[in-house]
């Protein structure tokens, strides 16, 4: 894109010098990104990894168009849940066999909440974060409903203080380290902690987190977590999600969707449904397999890479556009809302600005993509695996230009679904 005004020296520098001394820019080729194109939405909808296209080439011709329906046992199509599962749980800090991959978030959080409750049959509260994103709420209170347990809406910051009445008569706290609106990070350690204090169980959200921050669920004794395949993961739209569940609660792991998928026998096609051991449980229906296939060629982008190394570039990108946001866009009236401690930081920045529709929508003619969730809050999600410090400047006086100028409709209509 062009912009009419040059940018400030000193930053342009510092994005340069950034930039070059970075070991994680290589990465950026593992992704087919448009030329010209400044790509800050990736903790919506992660772009196309370049191992997709020639993996779902190979699924579709090969696998499914040639070798048809014994590509369920010859191309290891009916193991893929629980392979994916496992690679996406070595980026989340799972040892092998407690993740599994398939369904949406939102039939894995369903899952996962009625199975935590099952799990703390004597705890009539589930808690979870009034901010936390709708399904997580909704589907909270779906289980609450059916279950006659009560929803209590705590923030993480008072978890503690509710805790300390209520914890004997909490099953689980229901919380994601990442607030997808703010982009504040929340300790999974204190949290975990406290819930565990208190003998509830902990179930997180990770679709922010995964992918983006060193996790390490097993470590931390994490009882629950699901996550979305198509955010900092790039699995492509509507990927399929994961649940983990550690291996502590397989045995007593009662799951609301019990599919024939989920069998200890799938194939005897028996009359009663017996679980699968482990994991496999957690399986409900035949898996989506091109989608499934998409997001395991996409998380090769992971291979060789270090998330401590992607932790430590995310919060160098979402520093260097807090700078740039004091020097070039504070004084026109934006708010950065993301908090400015780097530990409280997740691979986001959000600013607020009484435009933030309009604003988004002609970034977006400028070639700057990045979200807005309304009112007023501009969402820039940085992936260190392809985002630049030198991107970060170019969207900062994108910015800065069309609000200087006006250039932007004040109140467009709302556009199409965004997650
Ligand atoms: C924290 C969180 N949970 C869940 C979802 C969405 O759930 P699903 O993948 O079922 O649409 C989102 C989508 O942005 C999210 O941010």
């Amino acid at each position: 894109m062009t912009t009419a005004l040059t940018p400030p020296a000193a930053l342009h520098n510092e994005a340069v010098q950034l930039d070059t001394a970075d070991p994680l820019a290589p990465l950026r080729t593992r992704f087919l990104l448009p030329p010209d194109v400044v790509y800050l939405d990736g903790n919506s909808l992660g772009p196309l990894p370049a191992a997709v296209p020639p993996a779902l080439e190979d699924v579709l011709h090969r696998q499914w168009g040639t070798a048809l329906i014994g590509s369920w046992n010859t191309a290891g199509w009916w193991e893929a849940p629980l392979r994916v599962g496992d690679t996406i749980g070595a980026l989340i800090g799972a040892a092998p066999g407690q993740t599994i991959a398939g369904d949406s978030t939102s039939v894995q959080l369903f899952t996962a909440l009625d199975a935590a409750a099952t799990l703390r049959p004597d705890r009539p509260l589930l808690v979870t974060d009034p901010g936390h994103f709708p399904t997580d709420r909704y589907l909270t209170h779906a289980v609450a409903r059916r279950r006659g347990l009560q929803v209590h809406h705590v923030s993480p910051a008072d978890l503690p203080r509710f805790l300390a009445t209520e914890g004997h008569r909490t099953a689980v706290v229901s919380y994601a380290p990442v607030d997808f609106r703010t982009g504040e990070l929340y300790s999974m350690r204190a949290l975990t902690r406290a819930a565990h204090a208190a003998g509830a169980l902990a179930l997180w959200d990770l679709c922010h987190a995964a992918g983006a921050l060193p996790l390490d669920v097993d470590a931390l004794g994490v009882d629950l977590a699901v996550g979305c395949g198509y955010k900092f993961l790039s699995g492509g739209p509507g990927a399929p999600a994961f649940l983990y569940v550690a291996h502590r609660h397989h045995d007593r792991l009662d799951t609301p969707l019990p599919g024939w998928t989920g069998h200890a026998d799938p194939f005897a096609l028996a009359r009663h449904y017996t679980p699968a051991p482990g994991i496999a449980r957690a399986r409900i229906g035949t898996p989506p397999i091109l989608s499934l296939l998409a997001l395991e060629a996409a998380l090769t982008a992971f291979d060789g890479v270090d998330l401590n190394q992607v932790r430590a570039k995310s919060l160098s990108l979402t520093g260097f556009f807090l700078r740039c946001t004091d020097e070039l866009l504070t004084p026109l009236g934006f708010t950065p809302v993301t908090p400015a401690d780097p530990a409280r930081r997740g691979s986001q920045v959000t600013l607020r600005h009484p435009h933030a529709r309009g604003l988004a929508t002609a970034l977006a003619e400028h070639g700057v993509i990045a979200d807005m969730r309304a009112p007023d809050l501009l969402r820039f999600g940085v992936n260190a695996l392809y985002t630049s410090h030198q991107d970060l400047l170019t969207a900062a006086l994108a910015l800065r230009d069309l609000t200087r100028n006006a250039a932007y409709d004040p109140a467009p209509p709302a556009t199409g679904p965004v997650t």
